[in-house]
């Protein structure tokens, strides 16, 4: 079969099972079976793909229909301009986790320019479930002077981190950890807490879509029955690992904001920024004990 027409039929087959995006997705999975990018497939649509081609095609046709996320059945996801694997044991990184990074950026860059950093100059930053380590590793690429460490509950999570980390050759420069949350880390120690914790509730698993709750790990997802469980346990562990005039910054929803902004209540210039879709999507609070 040559290729234009295997594009045709899987664009047919896809969108008969309803996976968003049909095209983009045949595309997709077509470069990833042929290991060719998407230059390749408009200059060789005559191309006729062989059997083994067309066998392996099939195959992730049928995963894709039955709704399993692209990232998982390729195995890669771009983050913060990086190739990053991804497994069913992590989060697949979402576009909208870059404006934490973004917002880390800002907050070291000012701290820095007021002169508010640490005695010591070199800025010890945790990022707390770090999943595939996509944070971590793109606060590490951009500030290679901080001490870095990423803590995750999950042992199969922290193994693909640890994966990731030594593909962008960055394993020497973050330490991870097997943790509940903070719990057991040392008090007054960090500059920056960064998390993107799990904040969807039970009670809103209807409004998720189906490929994530079938798919992607529920306890990266779910926190518990409000959403807010996890960063309710986070917000005094991060009060007490902090050093004082250190940063909170998290990844939240616009389901869960006030009640983020009414746990923070107690710490200082509290801020809550929207993303591009205008969702207030990220929080960064300072700890008030300065
Ligand atoms: C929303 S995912 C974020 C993953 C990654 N940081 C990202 O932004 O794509 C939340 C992560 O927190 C981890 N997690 C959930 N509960 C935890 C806990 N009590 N302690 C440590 N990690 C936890 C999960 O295993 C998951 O990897």
């Amino acid at each position: 079969m040559q290729l234009k027409q295997a594009l045709t039929e899987a664009v047919a087959r896809l969108t008969a099972n309803n996976v968003p995006s049909p095209r983009m997705n045949a595309e997709l999975l077509l470069m990833f079976t042929l290991g060719c990018d998407r230059a390749y497939l408009y200059a060789h649509t005559e191309r006729d793909l062989t059997a083994d081609e067309t066998s392996r095609y099939q195959s992730t046709l049928s995963e894709r229909a039955r709704g399993v996320p692209a990232q998982y059945i390729t195995g890669h996801q771009e983050f913060w301009g990086m190739d990053l694997i991804v497994t069913p044991a992590v989060l697949i990184p979402r576009p909208e986790t870059e404006h934490v990074i973004e917002t880390v950026l800002e907050l070291a860059d000012e701290e820095r320019r007021v002169g508010q950093g640490c005695p010591s100059n070199i800025i010890r930053i945790i990022d707390v479930g770090t999943g595939s380590g996509c944070i971590a590793l793109a606060l590490a690429r951009e500030l290679p002077q901080a001490e870095i460490h990423a803590i995750d509950a999950s042992t199969a999570a922290l193994e693909i981190a640890r994966v990731n980390a030594a593909r962008h050759q960055l394993e020497g420069h973050i330490h991870f950890h097997e943790a509940d949350l903070l719990t057991g880390f040392e008090e007054n120690s960090f500059d920056f807490i960064v998390s993107n914790p799990p904040y969807v509730g039970e009670s809103e698993v209807d409004e998720v879509q189906l490929e994530v709750r079938k798919f992607e790990p529920h306890s990266a997802v779910f926190a518990g029955p409000t959403g807010v469980e996890v960063i309710a346990r986070l917000i005094p562990q991060a009060r007490a690992s902090l050093r004082p005039g250190g940063w909170l910054v998290m990844e939240i929803s616009g389901t869960i904001a006030e009640d983020v902004k009414r746990l923070l209540r107690n710490w200082k210039d509290v801020v809550v920024r929207a993303d591009l879709q205008s969702i207030p999507r990220v929080v960064q609070a300072r700890n008030p004990v300065a």
